[in-house]
């Protein structure tokens, strides 16, 4: 991992990179929940356990697991307006944190269709930061409307050749503490670079 600095509106950010220090073709930008290595490990052997089932597909690198919160848009280069009005919504946010149970997985329908982990019971918290988020994007004009209905996944393959019946895996619990704004490079050279984090506010019930 390397970090680098980019201003935005007159802030600084300092940003850690995630792959080599090459120029991609397009940007992605998009908000989400990025797991820490623990559960990046959790994943992993759940997407083991899918394996199993012997899809042909493109499998997630670990490093790159996340769970989305928003997807932005994509542009051929990162524009700091931008990235300055999605820092601007994500600063605006107070929810607290919580904590996800991930105990199934299922395919989105399609012809190559995402297998993707779920949770039978998203905490509340997760819908109403999805919303506050919804929320504060909402007067950034380049936003393209979000979907009007939020299904947490964390995809673990693309592409397959077969739909995965909804099932259920091995759960485990994942301790939200903050959510990130992530810049996914693509073309030549994919990485993902992280341009903020922050802080949800303390868990609903616990001590000061
Ligand atoms: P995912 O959460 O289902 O994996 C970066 O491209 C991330 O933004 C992807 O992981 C992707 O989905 C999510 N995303 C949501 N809508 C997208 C879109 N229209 N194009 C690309 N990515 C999108």
């Amino acid at each position: 991992m390397t970090t680098k600095s980019i201003t935005s509106q007159g802030s600084q950010f300092r940003v850690a990179t995630f792959g080599p220090e090459t120029h991609g073709d397009r940007h992605r930008l998009f908000f989400a929940l990025m797991p820490d290595a623990g559960v990046r490990a959790q994943i992993a052997s759940a997407a083991e356990s899918l394996k199993k089932q012997h899809p042909v597909g493109r499998w997630i690198l670990p490093e790159r697991y996340h769970l989305t919160l928003h997807f932005l848009g994509e542009d051929p280069e990162l524009r700091p307006e931008r990235v300055g009005r999605a820092v601007a919504a994500a600063q605006a946010i107070c929810v607290p944190a919580f904590e996800l149970c991930v105990d199934s997985a299922a395919s989105f329908p399609g012809t190559k269709p995402p297998w993707t982990l779920r949770c039978s019971n998203p905490a509340h918290a997760l819908h109403e930061l999805w919303q506050a988020l919804t929320a504060a994007l909402v007067g950034d004009a380049s936003h393209r409307s979000p979907p009007s209905e939020f299904i947490p996944h964390i995809t673990v393959l693309r592409d397959a050749d077969k739909a995965l019946n909804p099932c259920a895996i091995e759960p485990f619990s994942w301790q939200v503490r903050d959510f990130a704004l992530i810049d996914s490079q693509i073309g030549r050279q994919a990485r993902y670079t992280e341009l903020g984090r922050w802080s949800l506010a303390p868990k609903k019930g616990s001590k000061p």
